[in-house]
């Protein structure tokens, strides 16, 4: 009897090994300050670009917060969204990453930490670096980035096609698309505040302008004043123009955003869904009530959070001397 139970309870006990490692091993192999010993200046260097970056194209900080999700969410944070495929079928080439820019800023930022210490910071922690660097330069707040990320080595087209997220997403599958990857209700509304900087092309939205289901009809929950003044600056079809997704304060960090959602003014229908869930909703509204009480700490949690998404560590995958290209 005590025998079997002892069976029993080792079974219990790989059992619940089995399920629970790949959920230990999101993240698994971070630290903060990885690169202490072996390139102590990795972060003062990434800033220090980024400081010079910033003061002459302050725009690039939306690109530059948004290049990180995309990485993190097809294949994990492990800079796969940098390479470049001699056929144009690497990630950058699938149309949600047509209009990620901010390319060079990356590659500049890697030749200055080669040249400090060669071999030594992968490139998928440069962009996770990168993006603390845009949301403090917008005036966000600071938070501790876990690096000792490795690079992936490969790239594909269509992962990108089916992993990212299109704007028409509704609650439903926002909420799954982000569990599944490890982040919870309140990660996905926090990280949609991300949207407080940064702009869209009309083409990302105009179907709720003109097109709403097919028969030339705007989206009725979008506030038809908006649709108004949106649809002066989007013409139908208009593949090319960009508008500030947060009118009057796009490179400011702040929580204009959420309330431009709570007025029925969120540019694509995956922010207005934040209204369609009762604990993304508490939050936007106590956001909003409070004046953004925590959502400046929340999201740099949510960003670490993010940041954890299927990473290589330890030896596998290899640290990028250029980051477009495989060793
Ligand atoms: C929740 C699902 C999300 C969807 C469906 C989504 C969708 C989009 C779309 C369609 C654009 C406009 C692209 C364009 O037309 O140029 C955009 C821009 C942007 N997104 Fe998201 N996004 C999501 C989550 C996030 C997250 C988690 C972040 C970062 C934490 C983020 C940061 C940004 C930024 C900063 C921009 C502006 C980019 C620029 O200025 O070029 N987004 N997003």
């Amino acid at each position: 009897m005590a025998c079997s139970k002892l069976f029993f309870s080792c079974l219990l006990l790989q059992l619940t090994f089995l399920f629970l490692v790949p959920e230990v091993a999101h993240g698994q192999g971070l630290k903060v300050g990885f690169y202490q010993k072996t390139c102590p200046n990795a972060e003062a260097i990434v800033k220090e670009v980024m400081g010079q970056v910033m003061s002459v194209a302050p725009s690039l900080s939306g690109p530059l917060l948004r290049m990180h999700f995309h990485d993190c969410f097809v294949r994990g944070c492990e800079g796969s969204v940098l390479l470049n495929s001699p056929t144009n079928q690497s990630e950058k080439n699938a149309i949600p990453n047509f209009s990620l820019r901010g390319f060079q800023t990356i590659d500049r930022v890697k030749t200055a930490l080669e040249k400090a210490c060669p071999g030594i910071v992968s490139c998928a922690d440069i962009l996770a670096l990168v993006a603390r660097e845009t949301v403090l330069a917008t005036g966000g707040l600071s938070y501790d980035v876990e690096t000792g990320r490795r690079d992936g080595n490969v790239s594909i087209l269509n992962e990108a096609l089916n992993d990212l997220i299109p704007p028409t997403t509704n609650i439903t599958i926002l909420k799954a698309d982000f569990a599944k990857r490890g982040l919870s209700v309140k990660d996905l509304v926090v990280l949609s505040g991300g949207h407080t900087i940064g702009t869209s092309h009309c083409s990302s939205f105009s179907d709720r302008l003109y097109n709403f289901t097919g028969k030339g009809d705007a989206d009725p929950t979008l506030d038809s004043k908006y649709i108004a003044r949106l649809k002066l600056r989007c013409k139908p079809n208009d593949q090319t123009t960009l508008v500030e997704m947060d009118p009057g304060s796009v490179r400011t960090f702040d929580i204009k955003y959420f309330d431009l959602i709570q007025k029925r003014r969120g540019l694509f229908t995956s922010d207005s869904a934040l209204l369609d869930d009762s604990e993304t909703k508490a939050y936007l509204d106590l956001q909003i009530k409070t004046g953004g009480s925590t959502f400046f700490e929340d999201f740099g949690v949510s960003m670490v959070k993010m940041g954890r998404i299927g990473v290589i560590t330890g030896t596998a995958g290899e640290v990028r001397k250029v980051c477009s290209k495989v060793n």
